[in-house]
């Protein structure tokens, strides 16, 4: 009897208190979030707070650069992890565990780099807005996303929208080029794609805009670090990608490892506290990069890891990645009295926030689907294939050699990228698998099925002065009627400390190109690559040049299809690319020279690029009619309209992309020689033609920012330049 009132008892207590668990105003869906986070920040304990500032690592980071040992026993109060792992059973494990063994119950957030696909691979970023087309890149992150979320995956640290015009810098392949605008609209692009219309969508993960800020201004090309980068290019160059992602509702930001004039990005008050917090509003949370709030001490700025985590905290860095220094030395600078409750309890409650918003305390676990089921989908690939195959910039078509005629019998196909699978998935593609990748000789073996005799040979290796199979690729050329020499970089010469003092490809790659067009046979060369190349001896010795970047899973096929002319190339180049190394930095919107013609030039070699921002070929001919304006002289609060005409006067069906740029020739602060302001990707028919438009906003379009961010528009003249076309017009008061 005894025994049967003591289970009653702890029956009815168990039941009480799972009731008032229920009632947790927390965790009742029906209260607003600002509500929810209020309750549970008002229960929390200092410990508890801190535990959320602080993110871990779980399993085995794969990157080479960041040495971080995985932690046996993951405290279950903790923040967030980064997820090592493709399994979600194994977060749900340790998900349960934060939610049922901890006081509170409050969800992992568990983030991950899933920079250009999880499982399904596309187009490292530099080649997605060479696209031109970010709907198609919005698409792809969407799949990203699906794919993350189903392996545990809530949140992701892209997109990187770093303005970067050092080519030697290998952190180029991971952002879109040389562009604010460019970096803004792909930027905002792929949060959209991560984010979906909430939030709280079955399929989105949280964004991560990195690497905040001034990142790609590194000296020299060199990683890691210092960047000069003077108050006026802050506002103009670097923070408009990360300002228009703020207002496209971007979750989370990455403080940044490089030093801004002399203050670190990671313990930067006026970035990260009074342009992001304060002006721009942001609400959601910062991350130090991996070890940042450490590396204050190299850096200069901080005498030992409390001081450091001190800066970092107070700049405005709400969690601190892996290095653990939050968790050490918050709770005594907050029993010094040195950090405010109240600045932690306002970094709590923007982790809360998004974790609130991504839905996790009401769904904390991922949904177990089938691996078949989670990646690879063939929704997924075709759009990894056509991002790929849009992303393909035709560089050179002498005589258009290109697209292989149909008569063709036989091809030479050499070098070390043309049957590599792993090199054309490029950087971070951690869970990308070269058993899911077609080579360029396997995509172009199933174009031509056994129409076309393809004979492979490697030639040589990447790099190394191994000359040994150049005789066998010589033979092979000499029997095929075309060569086709597969060159570039491996997949780890670019990305994060991937920094070269030449842009060129090595000598080896080089000399295979100078042997195989002494056998006077046609011969293009198919480059993939993390970043802009030297061409300036190789350009010669070749009739094509195709650039493919680094495309992902669905390269093989999408190069073969635009040799074939199955598909039309679209692709123009969202990067410049140098006629060599030494004349770098070099991007189309500088600032005008004192001195015009030919002073200032370079004594030795020519001042233009190869190839510059913009260039891009097709097989289709596009000619472009005069742009017309809807006025020569428009008021600040009228709008102008600039229309042209394209006609594609070829006999394919292709895509064009017209860039619209704006100049101000006087200014109080002088203003680039040109700046891109809108763009727009259509589809011509051969034979027909299409208006494309855009509507100029003077305070948006025609405005500056200056060195403090106020926006100002002064009157005066104006060009709008369209494809070789320079058309003037005026703003009056
Ligand atoms: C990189 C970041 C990356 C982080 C986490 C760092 O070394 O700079 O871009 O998101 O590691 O892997």
């Amino acid at each position: 009897m005894k025994l049967i009132l003591l289970i009653f008892i702890c029956c009815s207590f168990m039941i009480t208190s799972c009731k008032q668990e229920d009632n947790l105003k927390y965790k009742d869906k029906t209260v607003t979030i600002e509500d929810r986070i209020n309750d549970l920040v008002g229960r929390m304990t200092l410990k508890e707070k801190i535990f959320q500032l602080n993110q871990y690592i779980f399993g085995v980071n794969t990157n080479a650069n960041n040495i971080g040992e995985t932690i046996n026993e993951i405290p279950p109060e903790i923040g967030s992890l980064i997820y090592f792992s493709s399994d979600p059973e194994t977060r749900n494990q340790l998900q349960k565990k934060a939610m049922e063994e901890t006081r509170l119950g409050i969800p992992i957030l568990f983030g991950f780099d899933v920079i250009h696909g999880f499982r399904t691979i596309y187009p490292i970023s530099l080649a997605q807005a060479c696209s031109w087309n970010p709907e198609l890149v919005k698409n792809a992150c969407a799949v990203a996303a699906k794919e993350s979320k189903l392996s545990g995956v809530d949140w992701t640290f892209s997109p990187m929208i770093d303005v970067a015009r050092d080519a030697r810098w290998g952190r180029v392949a991971e952002g879109y080029g040389e562009d604010q605008y460019t970096n803004a609209v792909f930027g905002v692009a792929s949060v959209m794609g991560y984010q979906g219309e909430s939030l709280s969508d079955t399929f989105s993960i949280a964004a991560c805009l990195k690497h905040y800020v001034g990142y790609g201004q590194s000296e020299g090309g060199r990683d890691y670090r210092y960047t000069e980068v003077s108050p006026q290019s802050l506002w103009e160059t670097f923070l408009p990608p990360y300002e228009a992602c703020v207002k496209a509702g971007a979750a989370t930001l990455m403080s940044a490892f490089n030093d801004i004039s002399g203050v670190p990005a990671t313990a930067n008050h006026y970035t990260l506290t009074e342009i992001l917090k304060e002006r721009w509003k942001h609400d959601g949370f910062v991350v130090s990069d991996w070890d940042a709030v450490d590396q204050l001490i190299n850096q200069g700025v901080a005498g030992d890891r409390k001081e450091a985590g001190y800066k970092a905290f107070m700049a405005g860095v709400e969690m601190d990645m892996k290095d653990n220094i939050y968790m050490e030395n918050i709770p005594q600078l907050v029993n010094e009295k040195k950090i405010p409750i109240e600045k932690i309890d306002d970094a709590v409650a923007r982790i809360l926030r998004i974790k609130f918003r991504l839905g996790l305390f009401d769904k904390p676990y991922t949904t177990i689907v089938e691996e078949t089921n989670r990646y690879l989908q063939p929704a997924s690939r075709a759009i990894a294939k056509q991002l790929a195959v849009e992303s393909i910039v035709l560089l050179k078509n002498e005589k258009q050699i290109l697209p292989l005629e149909t008569a063709l019998k036989s091809i030479a196909l050499i070098g070390p990228m043309a049957n590599d699978k792993s090199n054309l998935m490029g950087a971070w593609s951690y869970n990308g698998k070269e058993q899911d990748v077609e080579s360029i000789l396997e995509g172009l073996i199933k174009e031509y099925k056994n129409e076309v005799s393809i004979n492979f040979s490697k030639g040589c290796d990447f790099d190394g002065i191994d000359e040994a199979g150049f005789q066998e690729a010589i033979k092979a050329a000499q029997k095929s009627e075309i060569i086709i020499v597969c060159l570039g970089e491996k997949k780890n010469w670019s990305g994060e400390n991937a920094s070269r003092s030449s842009i060129a490809l090595p000598p080896i790659q080089e000399k295979l190109v100078t042997e195989l067009h002494k056998t006077g046979k046609p011969l293009i060369l198919v480059l993939s690559n993390g970043r802009p190349l030297e061409l300036v001896r190789l350009e010669p010795l070749a009739d094509a040049i195709v650039e493919i970047w680094q495309p992902g899973t669905e390269g093989g096929s999408a190069v073969a299809g635009i040799l074939s002319g199955k598909f039309n190339p679209s692709g123009k180049l969202a990067i410049t690319f140098p006629l060599t190394t030494g004349q770098i930095p070099i991007y189309y919107n500088m600032r005008p020279s004192a001195r015009t013609g030919t002073q200032g030039n370079y004594q030795d070699i020519s001042t233009e690029p190869l190839y510059w921002f913009g260039h891009g070929m097709s097989y289709s001919d596009f000619e472009y009619d005069s742009v017309r304006i809807s006025s020569e002289k428009i008021t600040r609060e009228q709008k102008l309209i600039a229309e042209v005409t394209v006609s594609n006067s070829g006999k394919m069906t292709g895509k064009e992309t017209v860039l619209w740029f704006i100049s101000d020739p006087v200014c109080s602060i002088s203003r680039p020689v040109k700046e891109l302001k809108y763009f727009d990707k259509k589809e011509i028919q051969a034979g027909s033609k299409t208006t494309f438009r855009f509507e100029i906003d003077p305070m948006r379009d025609l405005s500056y920012v200056d060195a403090t961010g106020n926006r100002i528009l002064e009157s005066g003249g104006f060009y709008i330049h369209v494809n070789g076309q320079k058309l003037k017009f005026e703003l009056v008061d």
